[in-house]
């Protein structure tokens, strides 16, 4: 299988939408946000998205496989290709619990809802203990600048 991971375009948007539409996923907009889609031998079989959330941080999240390519580390794959595209020094990302170690092995840890936590991640919080049965976590990755140099 020859798997390609891309940055969608505007002509993109129906498919992403209509994939996120059939899990309850919000939509994308391609405003102030990268989504990656993967192809597997060309066909779209997966996707995942980095949006703007505050003036120095973004969310990672919408990781979706479909079925039929699951287990086969393409959601590995999405998540590696946003985090390097990433511009922000700190990301969010809101994953359902049992996918807490997936995210965990990136550089993710636990967060607390606190005073520093944009409105835009507590909103989305709201949304996600509303929407969904499934119980989520807030999780935060603090980008490490290796070529900073500090006098
Ligand atoms: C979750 C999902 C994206 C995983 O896609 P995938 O391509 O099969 O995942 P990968 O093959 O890249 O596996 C990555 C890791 O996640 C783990 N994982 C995948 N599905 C899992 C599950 N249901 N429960 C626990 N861990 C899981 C794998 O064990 C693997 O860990 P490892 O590297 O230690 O072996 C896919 O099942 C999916 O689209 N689910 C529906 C949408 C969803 O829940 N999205 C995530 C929102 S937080």
């Amino acid at each position: 299988m020859n798997l390609e991971i891309k940055t969608a375009k505007q002509k993109d948007l129906p498919w992403i939408n209509g994939t996120y539409k059939t899990i309850d996923f919000l939509p994308s907009t391609l405003q102030d946000e990268i989504v990656a889609i993967a192809y597997a031998d060309g066909v779209k079989v997966g996707l995942g998205r980095i949006a703007l959330c505050g003036k120095d941080s973004c969310e990672l999240g919408g990781i979706y496989v479909h079925p039929d390519f699951r287990g086969k580390k393409i959601a590995k794959i999405i998540v590696e290709f946003l985090l390097k595209h990433a511009q922000n020094d700190v990301i969010y990302c809101i994953p359902f619990e049992h996918l807490s170690s997936f995210y965990e092995s990136f550089g993710f840890t636990k967060a607390k809802n606190d005073l520093l936590v944009p409105m835009k991640i507590k909103k989305k919080l709201e949304f996600c203990k509303k929407t969904y049965s499934e119980p989520t976590l807030l999780l935060v990755m603090h980008k490490q600048n290796t070529f900073k140099i500090i006098l």
